[in-house]
């Protein structure tokens, strides 16, 4: 049968730099609460005038460039993200004509913090009935919708982008195993942006609502994602055979390392089977996973076919998990 192999990763953060020292500044709160919270140390915030589809770009022509693939040999193009850089034209197009494209054909897809996990399956299916190359970005900037006078939230997000290429094989060795998804409405009223859709358009009383940033319960989310991301981590070792010690690494939504440990450990992984990030980048959404794999990928953490289990919680809710063999990463 045939799979969807990622055949290449790469990803991109932005320059600048917002630490919790600066954090400390601009909102009640202190490196020791953040740290000792959520994990955090810092994260990347775009420049003015940068927004999602200059990082998907920027991710995107390190993956063509270390893979040798051109981008009008691109079918499909697929962009996980709750902050496009507009309503529409979606960020695929904007990408596909900034990167010459002209072949591909492409849309945005939103899972919040599981959309890179989403989207996977999505360009997973696209290889599979026939697509030869599709690129799977997942990017959020996320300081465009933070209220950095909430320290409830403003201290857990940054900004960033990945991408992998996806091509199809027919070597058991490689490629995507198998997924478990979830989409639970029911909670959508504890992580969410009201404003700027069809429900609630931009107004003057939007804005002076603040109705433009995200809001979080963030109790409430915790408690879902540390039982839910487990359980999905497990479900899909055991509804596979494998063990954990089977998985070279895991690699989980960053959305704080209290989190993390919960799945880590439910799941039985030793600290060096688990990707951790977050100190560097907070919380990317849907940049988190594969900003990950690029990370374990450069390191030589793992190599052509490492099994690398991948899970996400946020908003929605959205949740999963996805099991693959990473490569055979193409070389230029
Ligand atoms: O990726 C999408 C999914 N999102 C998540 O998975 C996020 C899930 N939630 C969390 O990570 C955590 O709930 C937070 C990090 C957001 C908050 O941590 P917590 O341990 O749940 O803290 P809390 O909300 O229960 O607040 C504890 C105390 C409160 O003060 P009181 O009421 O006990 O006096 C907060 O006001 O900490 C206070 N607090 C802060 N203090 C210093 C809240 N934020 C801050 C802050 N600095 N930034």
């Amino acid at each position: 049968m045939t799979r969807a192999a990622i055949t290449g990763v790469a990803s991109y953060v932005p320059e600048k730099v917002l630490t919790n020292f600066d954090l400390e500044k601009m909102v009640d709160t202190n490196n020791e609460w953040i740290i000792s919270r959520t994990g955090i140390k810092e994260r990347h915030i775009v420049a003015e005038g940068e927004a999602s589809s200059d990082m998907s770009v920027k991710a995107i022509e390190k993956l063509l460039k270390q893979t040798g693939v051109r981008a009008d040999e691109i079918d499909a193009i697929i962009v996980a993200t709750v902050t496009p850089d507009m309503l529409f034209p979606s960020t695929a197009a904007l990408i596909q004509n900034k990167i010459g494209a002209t072949k591909a054909w492409g849309y945005d897809l939103s899972g919040a913090c599981s959309g890179f996990l989403f989207a996977l399956k999505s360009g997973g299916s696209l290889v599979q009935t026939g697509h030869k190359k599709v690129i799977v970005v997942g990017v959020d900037t996320m300081s465009s919708i933070m209220d950095y006078t909430d320290r409830n939230t403003c201290i857990l997000f940054g900004d960033g982008a990945g991408a992998v290429l996806l091509e199809p094989t027919e070597d058991e060795k490689f490629g995507i195993i198998d997924d478990i998804l979830y989409l639970d409405g029911s909670g959508g009223d504890a992580l969410y942006m009201t404003a700027g859709g069809s429900r609630k358009p931009a107004s003057q009383a939007t804005l002076d609502a603040g109705d433009h940033y995200l809001k979080q319960d963030g109790r409430s989310v915790f408690k879902r994602a540390s039982k839910d991301m487990a359980q999905v981590s497990v479900d899909i070792l055991n509804q596979n055979n494998f063990k954990a010690e089977d998985v070279a690494i895991f690699i989980p939504h960053q959305a704080n390392k209290r989190i993390i440990d919960v799945a880590a450990s439910r799941a039985g992984f030793t600290d060096e089977q688990v990707l951790i990030n977050i100190d560097k980048y907070g919380n990317t959404t849907a940049g988190t996973l594969p900003l990950g794999l690029d990370e374990v990928v450069r390191e030589n953490r793992i190599q052509d076919g490492s099994l690398v289990l991948l899970a996400a919680f946020g908003a929605g809710y959205t949740w999963g998990s996805t099991l693959l063999r990473y490569g055979p990463s193409r070389k230029a």
